[in-house]
């Protein structure tokens, strides 16, 4: 699979620069999911090969065009972040009970939990593998980011203590499942092409406001998008309890007229397809949908920001453009 560029580059030595790059990246992921085992090999390759935007590679690629693009390392670290991306996936899609990743059967609903794990385990350690190559600070950042996301993933699980304030926490699992992945791609994007620490400095927060956009965006789509833009089943935060912006804005703004969905979203369980119709209807419907899309132009917004401080090269319009993907996507 060639991977998509979901942003225009119009500039021809950066396309050339992301394209080439992009495509020893995806050499790369193949030569990282070859194992002797059989289905560990094919459990492996079964989501690269399904699709997936490939953002966080395209982050480190972009990041380094403010050093020298060409170094070596830059390439490996992306492949190393896809690969860490990507085990978080198998992971994830067995925490959620998902049956449906990229368009295709998840890992978990093909070979059950136990292979999802496993395979998911494989793949970090191919990860730390290539990071070994490019020194202990990279593993060192790559294992705090790992910390920090598996922080998320596990404040999302257990859920908002008492006392907290729900949105507080949720922005919290956010900035820590999925923007410090998206933080470190930047960092190490400019960090191996020997960029300025200035520029380090800028790309690390830009790429995580950028992170808190895409989640906050990727949240609104599981409520709002179909499968077949999503690649994914709609609804899955709904019937997995996770409580996430749009249910946020409509429990904190609810009304008389809301009490079926606030009814709704206090039931311990949603997964009967009648009542998690029902609640998907009526938080599609729902002002507080506009209000999340409001917070996650913000963010894309302060992300923007922070990029327009960086030097002008193409690069820099190349960030600004996803920027606005990532408010303007559909799946
Ligand atoms: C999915 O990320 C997980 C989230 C952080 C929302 P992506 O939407 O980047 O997944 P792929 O790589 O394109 O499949
Ligand atoms: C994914 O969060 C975050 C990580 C994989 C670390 P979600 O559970 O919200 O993402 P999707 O919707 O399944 O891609
Ligand atoms: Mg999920
Ligand atoms: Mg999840």
């Amino acid at each position: 699979m060639i991977a998509t560029v979901p942003v225009e580059l119009t500039d021809a030595a950066l396309a050339s620069d992301v394209l080439d790059g992009l495509a020893l990246v995806e050499d790369g992921l193949r030569a990282a999911a070859r194992s002797e085992h059989e289905v560990l090999a094919q459990a492996s390759t079964h989501l690269m090969e399904a699709g997936g935007k490939r953002l966080r590679p395209m982050l480190v690629l972009l990041a380094a065009q403010f050093g020298d693009p060409q170094d070596p390392r830059v390439v490996q670290a992306a492949i190393a972040l896809e690969l860490t991306h990507l085990a978080t996936l198998y992971h994830d899609d067995v925490m959620d009970e998902a049956d449906v990743r990229r368009g295709s059967v998840s890992a978990n609903s093909r070979w059950g939990n136990s292979v999802a794990i496993l395979t998911g385990d494989f793949l970090f350690s191919r990860a730390s593998e290539i990071l070994a190559d490019l020194g202990a600070e990279a593993i060192r950042i790559q294992a705090q980011t790992f910390g920090r996301l598996v922080t998320g993933q596990i404040s999302e699980t257990v859920g908002c203590q008492p006392g907290e304030d729900p949105l507080d926490h949720y922005l919290g699992v956010v900035t820590e499942k999925t923007a410090s992945l998206f933080a470190t791609s930047g960092h190490f994007g400019a960090m191996f092409s020997g960029a300025s620490a200035d520029v380090i400095a800028r790309v690390t927060p830009a790429c995580r406001a950028l992170g808190v956009a895409f989640q906050l965006a990727d949240d609104i789509l599981d409520v709002a998008s179909e499968s077949e833009q999503s690649g994914k089943t709609p609804g899955t935060d709904l019937r997995e309890g996770v409580r996430t912006l749009p249910m946020l804005y409509a429990l904190r703004t609810a009304g008389p007229a809301d009490a079926r969905l606030v009814e709704l979203l206090s039931m311990p369980d949603l997964s009967d397809p009648k009542r998690h119709a029902e609640a998907l209807g009526l938080l599609r419907a729902h002002p507080a949908m506009d209000i999340a899309r409001a917070d996650t132009r913000q963010w894309a917004e302060a992300a923007r920001t922070e990029i327009l401080g960086l030097p002008d090269v193409p690069a820099r319009a190349a960030f600004e453009a996803l920027c606005e993907f990532v408010v303007e996507r559909t799946g």
